[in-house]
């Protein structure tokens, strides 16, 4: 491969072009993804850089959601076999036992002014942070207008003492509510503004030597970990209410497993990975779909999940007075107007379809979903286990990926009704096949 200059200011034609050339590969197809519509290609060009065509996933539905009592079809981007129908399962599953309820529990969220001040004695750094905290939050008034006049705005601001983790460290902590957008770039935007303003401050501070005035800034940013950006879903019914589980295996015995299954995620880590992943292969996905950003989900949630300084499952199940009880309480800072969320014509549809949610609505809804995910993962594994269910649904990838035509494909569907899946059964179904052709 040759180094490139100026490769970002080269037309999209001329990337593939250039990069067929090096790789010796015809990458002429790739434009078939283009939207066919220049102007419509263009907004999602202008989402990244260096874009040089789309990549597909599956936007599919999963119906039936019942969340406080109101019903939802819930749209899901993920490339995964299995997810949608196991969350639509769950879904319909505790339509008919209550359905889900949740609740947000808070809704703040953080950034932090990072900062050195050699001064030595923290105390006189406290008294100056007090004497001028009015001062600073003032001196951002302009950049909150608006969000406080949609009911947010800087709910806080406290000083940090790091020193003892960090030589000459502090923080400005910085508590901010930013209503029905994630708010990503407006907490910034505050942040930078604030860690300017208490440098200027400390230089005209009377109390300070000349060499306390130096606060040197390092770094203004949000913090992804919002774990008073809180919100609880769950399920709960009798547990002879639960039904009859494959295989004969009782209401009572099910609930028993899957209540051990998830103090196992509880308490082991290899096991609360997975546990894990399950849930936010369904909140990813609802994420995706509404065009938030999940890494910032997916690091906050992974974070919250090792709180105590152990890795645990993020829900929980008890089981009392002859009731089961299934909860999943999460960090999800959620947005639902600015971003990409009104930007891409698809998150706009997601919206639509979701009938709009409020952030806190949203953040209940994704809560749900990633309940409901989890509850069909952990129900599966300990009834039937999950390459039943999952293989059944990756036949259809394995087929296409070996060339199956239409009539395999059902004559395939009907075979391993009763078979085990796998790549070799299913290409060995098909080498049988064409050989008695
Ligand atoms: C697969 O994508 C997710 C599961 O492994 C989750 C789990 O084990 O709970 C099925």
């Amino acid at each position: 491969m040759e180094i490139i200059n100026g490769f970002s200011k080269m037309p999209k034609d001329k990337k593939i072009q250039w990069l067929s050339d090096q790789q010796d590969l015809d990458l002429n197809f790739i434009k078939d993804f283009w939207h066919e519509s220049a102007e419509k290609q263009k907004v999602f060009d202008e989402f990244s850089e260096n874009t040089i065509t789309n990549f597909f996933f599956p936007y599919g539905l999963a119906p039936n959601f019942s969340i406080n009592n109101k019903i939802y079809t819930v749209p899901l981007v993920i490339e995964e076999s299995s997810v949608v129908a196991a969350a639509s399962k769950s879904a319909k599953f505790w339509l008919d036992r209550g359905g889900f309820k949740a609740k947000v529990i808070s809704t703040i969220k953080k950034g932090q002014v990072h900062f050195l001040w050699q001064g030595g004695e923290t105390k006189k750094l406290f008294d100056f942070f007090q004497l001028k905290k009015t001062e600073l939050i003032l001196s951002v008034k302009d950049l909150v207008l608006n969000m406080e006049k949609r009911g947010g705005g800087i709910k806080d601001i406290f000083i940090i003492d790091k020193t003892k983790s960090l030589e000459n460290y502090y923080q400005l902590d910085v508590q901010f509510e930013t209503c029905d957008a994630m708010g990503a770039n407006f907490i910034n935007s505050v942040l930078e503004a604030l860690g300017q303003k208490i440098t200027e401050l400390a230089l005209e501070y009377d109390g300070f030597h000349r060499a306390e005035k130096n606060i040197e800034v390092i770094m203004c940013i949000l913090s992804n970990y919002t774990p008073e950006c809180l919100v609880k879903a769950y399920v709960e019914c009798p547990i002879d209410e639960l039904g009859q589980f494959a295989d004969g295996m009782s209401a009572q015995d099910f609930a028993r497993r899957f209540e051990r299954a998830t103090k196992i995620a509880k308490i082991d880590v290899n096991r609360a990975v997975t546990h894990n992943k399950g849930i936010f292969n369904g909140i990813d996905a609802v994420i995706l779909a509404t065009g938030n950003d999940f890494r910032a989900i997916e690091a906050c949630g992974h974070a919250y999940a090792a709180r105590d300084g152990q890795y645990r499952g993020l829900s929980s199940c008890s089981l009392s007075n002859g009731n089961f009880y299934f909860e999943l309480t999460i960090p999800l800072a959620l947005g639902t107007v600015g971003g990409l969320t009104k930007l891409h014509p698809m998150a706009k549809v997601t919206l639509d379809i979701l009938e709009n949610p409020s952030a806190e609505d949203l953040m209940k809804i994704v809560a749900c979903v990633g309940l409901a995910q989890n509850f069909g993962a952990v129900r599966s594994l300990v009834t039937t286990g999950i390459q039943k269910g999952h293989m059944k649904m990756h036949l259809l990838n394995i087929l296409n990926q070996l060339g199956a035509s239409e009539s395999d494909i059902c004559e395939a569907k009907e075979v391993f009704k009763t078979q085990t899946v796998s790549f070799s059964s299913v290409r060995s179904f098909l080498e049988s096949k064409r050989n008695l052709q």
